[in-house]
């Protein structure tokens, strides 16, 4: 294992029943809030109404229409926002886009160039105003890290961005905010979090028993209770270990100790740049495809994909070979159990793209 930090400092309201908790969240940062949130379904759930009971006391710039794959212009029109109101914290309600958004609307408020320079270079980032958060969609982990990805559909590039400053200071997760979620996007959301974990577990850093057998549990957990959601999209517990699975798995928890690049996400992160598909989509179509490509690589390799077989699926056999192939196809299968496309075509990603 290799010598880390591990500094989260982000404080978590994990619950149903604690919005009137947000006026005190906000006001140790001020009164004057830059409220934002994406394309309009906080508005549909009641979501909206009811963080806008809250924020009686306060005064509250808005920014709608964060969209999905957040693009950089959105960004630059909440840090005009920002500045023109002396804004004081960002609150921001909804997904992964709306929170990756809302940091580096937090950092541009400091920053005197435009706004990109900050994506493309993170040691740009230094000061930056608060974010308090409400999410409502398991999967990407902003809510516990550093990190953000925005877009810039004229130079057909999705980056990550980060910084100790954008780590949320306070994330309200409440499962119920997630019972409207829909299928499509309960599947890609947990595709996500696996994908999450597979990028940290499928590393040669040695003896790091503990962080495997955390990302082993919270396979299985998200194995178990997605296909539960789906079926009872207001199952409290389903969504509740979904919703906690997805903070715990990209909080930098399971890479402490490790050391190692990404691979599936850099690769999605393109076919988004260019094609703005959803994030998890791509993923459940990669990985597998992926993990087949390596297998036979190292035996390193192999003995890794066999271990999650026998650990996440329950494999049994002397094989190594055998058992990863196999936990490879229950991967695939798996995925598509949840109904979602399989294939670039399927996207109306062809041959010509
Ligand atoms: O925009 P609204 O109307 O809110 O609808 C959203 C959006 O259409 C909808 N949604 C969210 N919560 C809902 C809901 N619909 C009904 N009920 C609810 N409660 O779901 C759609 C997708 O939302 P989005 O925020 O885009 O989803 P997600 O949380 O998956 O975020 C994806 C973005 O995060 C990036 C991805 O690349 C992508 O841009 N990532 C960010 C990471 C990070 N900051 O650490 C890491 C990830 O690997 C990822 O790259
Ligand atoms: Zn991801």
């Amino acid at each position: 294992m290799e010598n880390f930090r591990y500094y989260v400092p982000t404080d978590i309201r994990f619950g149903k029943n604690r919005l009137n908790e947000l006026p005190e969240a906000l006001k140790q940062f001020g009164q004057k809030i830059l409220f934002v949130y994406g394309g309009g379904s906080i508005k549909t759930n009641g979501l909206y109404d009811e963080v806008l009971k809250q924020l009686i006391d306060f005064e509250v710039s808005e920014l709608s229409g964060i969209e999905p794959n957040p693009k950089i212009e959105s960004v630059r029109k909440g840090i005009q926002i920002a500045k023109e109101n002396n804004v004081k914290v960002i609150l921001a309600v909804g997904g992964g886009s709306v929170i990756d958004a809302a940091k580096i609307i937090a950092a541009g408020y400091y920053y005197d160039g435009d706004a990109w320079d900050l994506v493309l270079d993170s040691s740009k980032i230094n000061l930056a105003l608060p974010i308090v958060d409400v999410l409502t969609i398991a999967a990407t982990g902003t809510e516990m890290n550093r990190n953000a990805v925005i877009s810039n559909s004229e130079t057909k590039e999705k980056l990550g961005a980060h910084g100790l400053n954008l780590i949320p200071k306070i994330s309200f997760l409440d499962p119920t905010n997630t019972f409207s979620v829909s299928k499509y996007q309960t599947a890609a959301g947990s595709i996500d979090i696996m994908s999450h974990i597979f990028e940290q577990y499928f590393n040669s850093t040695l003896a790091t028993d503990l962080q495997d057998a955390i990302s082993e549990g919270i396979l299985k957990t998200v194995i178990k209770n997605t296909p539960i959601a789906l079926k009872e999209p207001i199952n409290y517990d389903a969504r509740a270990n979904l919703l906690w699975a997805s903070s715990i798995a990209l909080n930098g928890l399971e890479s402490t100790g490790k050391i190692g690049g990404w691979t599936v996400h850099p690769i999605e992160h393109e076919l988004s740049a260019y094609y703005d598909i959803t994030h998890g989509v791509g993923l459940g179509i990669i990985t597998p495809r992926w993990l087949q490509y390596i297998l036979n690589s190292r035996l390193d390799v192999t003995k890794k994909i066999a271990q999650y077989g026998k650990n996440v699926w329950g494999i049994v056999g002397e094989d190594d070979l055998k058992i990863a192939q196999k936990a490879i196809d229950e991967t695939y299968s798996f995925f598509k159990s949840l109904e979602i496309p399989m294939s670039l075509s399927e996207l109306n990603i062809n041959n010509e793209n």
